[in-house]
Parts: structure tokens; sequence; C-alpha cells
């Protein structure tokens, strides 16, 4: 098996199997399978969505995906869809990271959820979690048949091994599982923290590029799919499946990853940030944030995503006559923010790495104090390299609502708003 080979490419029809002759020929579904395999559809969009926006899967798998016992709910616990038990906030909003347990914790057990909106029963919105974890899940795999999952690590590498095959991610990669794909989360060091967001809207893809052009903002040939990689094992294992926001269980007797051969678009992915080719200002002013899309998901209104994924990397800030930071603006969209790695070009100071923000529809926000009087006396004669930097954003339509844990959580910083009370008044009506 190739567990270290990746295909590129994303939006195309790829293909892999791990043992020859796998994967059937022109047939989806042969009367009888090579290698006594089953073969079992599995679809992400509409049958009849566009051919452009179509995602399936076909896999050839050693035992259907139905074989398992009732599905039974679990408790709640902190990883959950419940956004409406607090009324939204405008307050600007900060967060320290999370600290790694100190009790043994998987990837799944590690998931607090911090906020959203929408929900999986109306197909749109977001789930925003963090995780810690230290250590692998032992015995057990997930599937999010509310959505697809999108994987940002900020502390130590990650394991996943899919349905389809295994992707290896580390702080400043991403993966996004989709909907519906069984996976385990093996930690490749000792501990793991990150950010997940939950996609209930339209898959993820790669935005329209407009006039930039057929390149730039995240190649497609940067896109890496797994190779097959199956596991014939027999034993106890326990089946999560989260399910319209809560937790179900099952015993299943196999492992689930033992699909051998598959061929579809419905696959799970992983991308390099630091790939990504930044686009920006050559002359004055800096573009909206829209420039640093990586991954949009589509609402039904055209242009207006239900939630873009947006990053902003190192580069080079050259624009002349300009306040290069990100400016001060309250906008209608919701961005919640979070910091992989270095220090963000905003923030003098208390926004760490782990750490998130929240700016919800109309607050007031933009750089510190600190930031303001230092990019308002700087030289911009001269570029500026902004380096040792990789932040992110989730920005939805819909107000981010955070969740009550969220607000009660001991990482709440309740002097954030203090950043901005030292701007000093510059108004003079006598000196232009
Ligand atoms: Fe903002």
């Amino acid at each position: 098996m190739n567990r270290d080979l990746y295909q590129t490419g994303f939006g195309n029809e790829f293909a892999s199997e791990a043992l020859p002759g796998a994967l059937p020929q022109g047939c989806n579904s042969p009367q009888r399978a090579a290698y006594g395999l089953y073969a079992e559809q599995l679809t992400g969009t509409a049958f009849t969505a566009p051919r452009s926006h179509n995602r399936r899967t076909w896999l050839y798998r050693i035992r259907p995906a139905a074989m398992h016992t009732r599905f039974v709910m679990l408790e709640r616990g902190r990883f959950h869809n419940h956004f409406d038990e607090v009324p939204a906030d405008p307050n600007q909003l900060r967060w320290d990271p999370l600290p790694i347990p100190a009790t043994p914790t998987d990837f799944i057990d590690g998931l607090e959820t911090m906020a959203g909106n929408g929900s999986a029963a109306a197909q749109c919105g977001i789930g925003i979690h963090v995780y810690v974890a230290n250590r692998s899940m032992q015995g057990r795999f997930f599937c999010n048949a509310d959505g697809e999952m999108l994987i940002v690590p900020q502390q130590g590498r990650l394991r996943l091994a899919t349905e389809l095959g295994v992707i290896e991610i580390e702080p400043q990669q991403i993966a996004v599982i989709p909907r519906g794909i069984r996976f385990r989360v093996d930690l490749l060091d000792s501990a793991a923290r990150g950010y997940v967001a939950e996609n209930f809207g339209s898959a993820f893809r790669l935005p329209d590029l407009g006039p930039i052009g057929s390149n730039g903002l995240a190649n497609a040939r940067d896109f890496e799919t797994p190779v097959a990689a199956y596991e014939d094992v027999e034993g106890e294992f326990e089946l999560l499946s989260k399910f319209q926001g809560r937790l179900w269980t099952a015993v299943i007797k196999h492992s689930p990853l033992d699909v051998v051969a598959w061929h579809g678009n419905h696959v799970p992915y992983r991308y390099d940030l630091r790939r990504f080719n930044t686009v920006g200002s050559i002359s004055y002013d800096h573009p909206d944030p829209s420039i640093f899309t990586v991954l949009t998901s589509a609402s039904d209104t055209p242009g207006t995503a239900n939630i873009d994924f947006a990053i902003f990397p190192p580069r080079w800030l050259c624009a002349e006559n300009t306040f290069r930071p990100p400016w001060f603006h309250r906008n209608i969209a919701s961005e919640y923010m979070g910091l992989i790695h270095g220090e963000y070009d905003a923030k003098a100071g208390g926004f760490v790495p782990g750490g998130s923000s929240l700016h919800n529809c109309m607050t007031g926000h933009g750089p510190d104090a600190a930031t303001f009087e230092k990019a308002t006396r700087s030289q911009t004669s001269q570029p500026d390299h902004i380096t040792d930097t990789m932040a992110f954003m989730f920005e939805t339509r819909a107000v981010i609502q955070p969740s009550r844990q969220a607000l009660e959580s001991p990482q709440l910083q309740h002097d954030y708003i203090e950043c901005w009370q030292g701007l000093r008044k510059h108004f003079d009506p006598q000196r232009r």
C-alpha cells in the first residue's frame, strides 16, 4: 500500500486502487467486483447537481457501510451545534489557546465548540470548534453526516486515516474531510491543537478568480488527495456518527477503513497554506480581504458565501502613502479568526498562536492603538516584508453565535476591548 503517496489536482475525477485490478473498468457496479469486494456509492451532492458541482465517489470495499449495530445517542458533550443557548454577542471577543489536556484525550473528545450559525438541518451555516488532544483515537472511528470538516492544525501533526486513504498534515497545512467519510485521527506528536470549521452548506471549492485570471490564490495543482489504503482488521470497534448536531455510537466488528479501490470526486484532500499565491496592491490601498480566500462555500445568493476560508500569510506590503495594516472596519459579514503561526500584523499583542477572536456583524474593530501609531508613522516609500505569520479567518454571511461554554471559558479575554481605548484623538481643525 502506498501510504505516503498523494494524487494532485482538485475538482476533477480521481481514481485509486490498493490492489491491481480492484477498480472496475467502465462499469461502476459490476455483477461481481474483483477480489470479492462490495461496490458502494457515496454521494455528496444531489444526483442532479450541475456537473461542475456534482460530488460522488464509488467505493470498492470489504464490507458495505451498513454493517454495524444500531446507533445509540450519546449524552451531549462539549462538541455540539447548540448555537442559540445564549444571546448572540455584539462585543469584540478574543480567547487564549485552550491548554493541552492532562488526561488522555483524543481528537473527538478534545473538540470544543466555540461558536456557529445555521444548522445541519438547514444545510447552511458553520460550526466552529477548537481541538486539543494528546493521544490517537483508539479503537474508534468518526463520521460526520452534518457537514464536511476543514481541519486547521496549529500544533502537532495529524494522521487522518480515512476510507479513501491516509492524509498527514502539519501546522500550516489544512485538510478537508467531506461529509459522510469515515475516519480516524492519529497523533504524530505528543500533543495537538487546532481549529475545525464544520461546513453545513455546500462543499468548499476554489473561488472564481475573475479579472485575476487563470492563476493565483490557491492553485488547483497544489491540492492533494490520498491514494487507496485499506485496513482488513476485525475486532470490537466504536463507530461514532455526528447526526443533526448530536453524537451517536454503534459497535462495528471491523475497521470501516476497508476501501480497497475508489474513484470519484467526493474525496478528502490536503493543501499547504504556504503554497498560497498572495495577490495584493502594487500601487496604493489594499484590496478587501476576499483577495485572501483559499476556499469558499457558496450560499444560494450569488457572490455571498456561506463560508469563506481566508488566510493572512507572509507577504510584501508595498502600497505607497497607504495605511498598510488591515484598516478599521465594520462588516455585514462576521469574522472568526485564529492564529496558526507567528504574529498577526494588525495586533501588537494578545492574539497568540492557538487563540481566537470573533468580530460579528457591524462590530467595530481593526488595528490596536500601538499598531495604529506605528503604521501611521512608517516610511511607505519602502516595502515591508511580513514574515513568520499565518493567520486565518472563517468569514460567514450570518452572525456567528458564540457558545455558552466559549463565553464562560477561562480563556476568554475580558480586557480585549481595552486594546482600542488607547487610540488618541488626533483631530485638529487648524492643522490639515
Ligand atoms: Fe475584520
